[in-house]
């Protein structure tokens, strides 16, 4: 490591927001009820957050009801909402510290990642976003007789949006970016397991002067507050990241009011690893691939194929890289792995792990717990694993590599297609039409080849088939928060 004047731990942030935000006031739950966020790291409680359920959504979705239908939000000039989401980038920048480090204490995320990865992306998400802004237009359309057509791409108007707890901060910017450059107003949902950074940067979105009830955030739990944001007659739209079985339950009872709904779900991603590949860059990608957020990533690279004559020298290889993850205080710099985000996710985790043993898969390195505290789980690699285990078919969202091989390039995109799920996908090799081949035989959103994942806030992301529906990032996700209008003049 090279030597800088930064201290190796970085200090526990000061929890300055734990009430929910509706209509530019910071309030108590009207049930007065109060939830715990739990650091997952010490599994001590960090601090009561006002606890949000149907009464609240009504009273939040009320006032984004109205920042939307009287303004000022809809009719200020898109330019100006463009600033104003600029300089929420540019608070947040501000205050990149403390929010990176409110994102480990809350969430149990290494620092160092808060700081190389979710807040540098926040920030060109939003400043993205921003750019957007006066951008978003219509067409002139040549229709039959003598008239005048054109389009209008105007906002859906009040969007609920319901966000999980694996990256809190950089779901809120991808959620606020498009919905606030194309005019609508929001009624958020944060993750339960991490409300503390959604509620510091909604702080800061009044502070930039964005209008009181363009922004609202009601925390709580799924199905009390998230499912009244879901049935909410005022509210148009719903945008969910978190499991299928969840999109499930919202898609049916967004049924009666028929809202607009966009999903980004799970997935049991295929990373393809081709014997003519530069075998340590494929190793190095499958390890960020899998254990990157501590295994926390919808499109974590959890089914690794490699090709038979290379398999071993890989298990060797990425065993080896494993063993060198160093976990422990997330808010150590040096720290590569933290804990999982809460009791459930790590119960379950074990779980897999368990049945991985059971089904005869051989587990080369990790399969337990880490420590005594916290909720650590060793990086675990599974080889000799086929198709139909558990481990190769369900998203356990954890730091639990399956390891299987494969022969030929028909063989690997059967088997890679061979699931529920299509968010993702990455193949190694040097050969360029192996490459193509592979990338457009896959049903999934995303491809990598020889990298993985590579984000960035233009690059559209979402998912085939259960992993979702709809893309977020880039000038796709702006199709989420606009309704298009035609307007017929007649020239006689
Ligand atoms: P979840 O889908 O239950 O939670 C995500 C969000 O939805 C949270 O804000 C939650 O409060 C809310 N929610 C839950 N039930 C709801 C309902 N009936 N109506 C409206 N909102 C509701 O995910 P959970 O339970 O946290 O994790 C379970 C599994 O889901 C994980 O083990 C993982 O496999 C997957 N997951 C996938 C994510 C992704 O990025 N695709 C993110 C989080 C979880
Ligand atoms: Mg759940």
């Amino acid at each position: 490591m090279t030597a800088t004047a930064e201290k190796t731990v970085v200090p526990v942030p000061k929890v300055r927001q734990t009430k929910m935000l509706i209509g530019g006031q910071w309030r108590d739950a009207q049930s007065g009820k109060t939830f715990e966020t739990v650091n997952p790291a010490t599994e001590q409680v960090i601090a009561n957050i006002a606890e949000g359920d149907s009464a609240d959504v009504d009273l939040a979705v009320k006032a984004a009801r109205k920042a939307f239908d009287e303004g000022p939000w809809s009719r200020m000039d898109a330019r100006d909402r463009g600033k104003l989401i600029n300089k929420l980038a540019d608070l947040i920048e501000q205050n990149f510290d403390e929010l990176s480090a409110l994102e480990t204490l809350d969430n149990g995320k290494p620092i160092k990642d808060a700081r190389a990865a979710d807040f540098p992306l926040v920030i060109d998400c939003l400043r993205y976003y921003a750019g957007w802004a006066d951008k978003i237009h219509g067409d002139t359309i040549p229709i039959r007789g003598n008239y005048f057509c054109y389009t209008r791409r105007e906002p859906t108007g009040v969007c609920g949006q319901i966000i999980p707890w694996n990256f809190p901060a950089l779901m809120v910017a991808w959620k606020w970016g498009p919905a606030l450059a194309a005019g609508c107003t929001i009624v958020m949902k944060p993750a339960e397991q991490t409300p503390l950074s959604c509620l510091r940067m909604a702080e800061l979105a009044l502070e930039a002067g964005i209008p009181e009830g363009v922004i609202n955030v009601v925390p709580g739990y799924g199905p009390t507050a998230g499912a009244a944001l879901v049935k909410h007659p005022g509210v148009d739209k719903i945008a969910f990241t978190g499991e299928h079985r969840t999109a499930q339950i919202i898609m049916a009872e967004a049924a009666t009011t028929l809202k607009r709904l966009t999903f980004e779900l799970g997935g049991k991603s295929p990373n393809v690893v081709f014997a003519d590949s530069n075998i340590d860059a494929a190793v190095a990608g499958a390890e960020f691939g899998l254990f990157f957020n501590q295994g926390q990533c919808c499109c974590a690279g959890s089914r690794v194929f490699v090709e038979e004559k290379v398999k071993a020298e890989f298990v060797e290889k990425i065993t080896a890289r494993a063993k060198t993850r160093k976990l422990g205080n997330p808010f150590d710099t040096s720290t590569s792995q933290g804990p999982q985000v809460d009791q459930a996710q790590f119960d379950k985790i074990l779980s897999y792990i368990e049945k991985g043993k059971n089904a005869g898969a051989k587990c080369v390195t990790g399969g337990k717990r880490f420590g005594e505290k916290g909720f650590f789980v060793e990086p675990t690699i599974f080889d000799n694993v086929t198709d139909e285990m558990p481990i190769a078919t369900d998203e356990i969202f954890g730091p639990v590599m399956s390891v299987l091989s494969f022969k030929d390039l028909d063989e690997i995109i059967a088997r890679s297609n061979d699931t529920c799920y299509g968010l993702a996908a990455a193949v190694w090799t040097r050969d360029v039409a192996k490459a193509h081949r592979y990338a457009k035989s896959v049903r999934a959103g995303t491809v990598w080849v020889n990298c993985y994942d590579v984000f960035d806030a233009a690059a559209p992301f979402g998912g085939f088939k259960m992993s979702g529906m709809g893309r977020e990032l880039g000038a796709a996700a702006l199709n989420n928060y606009t309704e298009l209008k035609t307007v017929t003049v007649s020239l006689d």
